[in-house]
């Protein structure tokens, strides 16, 4: 009985050893080893820039440099690299005379833009957004995308005029702007210098697939309260005299304290229904992939089922009767129909493919790099520090007179609510 009670400790000992996996040190890139039962392990790549089960692979190496596609070929041109007045492409066009638009899958035919229009993306009814954006996000969003996404559109969605001039403001897109839409619960930093010693190219090309992701209208509401008046959004369009009677205080205190739409179906307000429009054709103009295809891409499992994309039966079903097929959703139909991952702002789609987009744009700035990455280039260790210690609120607040108002890409006071993987409350309204 002895022996037998030995052995059994013996088999335990013997297979929690080999289970604890750790031993064999499977992270790399500083990733930290956790143990996970007695039979699994898990690498934290939290702030390594790194991302898989062993922080192996580096969020920025999944978008090519040098870029291989352009918008004319389904192969490779070396076009794509030297002719910088056309966006780049992540995935080349779907073949021409290809049975149905996405290749083989599918109907005929897309579905009628304006039904789609109609049924997917009309504002009934203002939906916010679920994690307590502020307006000042959505406007910060629009100023950023446009540095470096501007098309050309009198010579077509393929032609492009933006560059990467994103400048001293990354610290603050990184450490206030991607962390308020990750709602990571880690703090994110700007760290140039940890990449020094990889393998990595200082310069980087906009991808039309990127131009696409960032259409966020959404974001936008139809009226602004700023101070006590409301204004509608045309009243704000294009009329710079508002900030001006105003003043600078006011406008960004009220632009902090209003809630920002959610990305999601139905929440377009009609102002912004003919850029949708224009985009979703634009996409067909293109001959953009699936998002299915995209998906797979970036390494991520295609989706089998309307319901498993929309994590909702009426959407799926609005889905299901315009397209037919799973694999023929269109890119940005995908982006914005998909379920919201919990706690976050966007889908797993969205992030996953914008994530590498945004960072292999911003950190092969050529201002990263070790030869501009040192006090010289900013004037001396003073401009160092200002760039080293900007903040959103220093930006505003020591630009402009008087007390420093609320500035925040949250709106003060917000509680998130509760949610589940399987609850996509925005979804819910269709
Ligand atoms: C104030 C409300 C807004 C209006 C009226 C507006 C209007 C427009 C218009 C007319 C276009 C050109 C579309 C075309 O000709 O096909 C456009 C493009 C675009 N918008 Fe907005 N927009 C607004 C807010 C936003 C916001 C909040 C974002 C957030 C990221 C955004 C991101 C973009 C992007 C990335 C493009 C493509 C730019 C380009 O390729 O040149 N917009 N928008």
């Amino acid at each position: 009985m002895k022996k037998i009670f030995g052995l059994i400790v013996l088999f335990f000992l013997v297979d929690i050893n080999a289970g604890n996996l750790c031993c064999s040190y499977p992270c790399q890139n500083n990733g930290v080893c956790l143990t996970k039962g007695f039979k699994d392990y898990e690498c934290d790549c939290t702030r390594t820039d790194f991302y898989g089960k062993n922080c192996e692979t580096l969020r920025s190496n999944l978008i090519d440099i040098p870029p291989p596609y352009d918008n004319d070929h389904s192969y490779i041109t070396l076009g794509a690299h030297f002719n910088h007045s056309f966006y780049t492409r992540v995935l080349p066009p779907v073949p021409e005379e290809c049975p149905t638009p996405m290749g083989v899958a599918g109907k005929e035919e897309l579905p009628d833009i304006n039904a789609l229009v109609k049924k997917l993306f009309v504002r009934e009814k203002f939906k916010p957004d679920p994690i307590g954006t502020s307006v000042l996000f959505s406007f910060m969003a629009q100023h950023f995308s446009h540095m470096f996404l501007k098309t050309d559109f009198k010579r077509g969605p393929q032609y492009q005029w933006g560059g990467h001039g994103v400048g001293q403001t990354i610290k603050i897109v990184i450490e206030d702007y991607v962390q308020h839409l990750s709602n990571y619960n880690f703090k994110l930093m700007f760290k140039p210098d940890l990449l020094f010693g990889e393998n990595f190219q200082y310069q980087a090309r906009a991808s039309v697939e990127f131009n696409h992701l960032y259409y966020w209208h959404p974001l936008m509401p139809d009226e602004f309260i700023i101070g006590d008046t409301n204004y509608t959004m045309r009243d704000i369009l294009v009329n710079p005299g508002l900030v001006i009677k105003h003043g600078m205080t006011t406008f960004v205190d009220s632009l902090s304290k209003q809630s920002a739409g959610a990305f999601t179906v139905k929440n377009h307000g009609a102002i912004t229904l003919p850029v949708v429009q224009k985009l979703i054709q634009n996409g067909r103009t293109l001959r953009l992939q699936s998002y299915n295809n995209y998906r797979k891409r970036f390494n991520l499992q295609p989706y089998k089922s309307f319901e498993e994309l929309t994590g909702n039966k009426k959407l799926a079903k609005v889905l299901e009767d315009l397209y037919g097929d799973i694999d023929t959703v269109e890119f940005y139909v995908g982006l914005i129909s998909e379920k919201r991952r919990p706690r976050g702002m966007f889908s797993e789609g969205l992030l996953e493919i914008g994530a590498p987009m945004s960072i292999k744009g911003v950190m092969s700035n050529p201002l990263c790099s070790p030869k501009y990455w040192k006090p010289s280039t900013f004037g001396g260790d003073v401009g160092f520090e200002i760039v080293n210690t900007a903040t959103l609120k220093k930006l505003f607040c020591q630009n402009m007179r008087g007390d420093c108002p609320e500035v925040s890409f949250k709106v003060p006071g917000f509680v998130e609510q509760k949610r589940t993987d399987d609850d996509c409350t925005e979804h819910e309204e269709l």
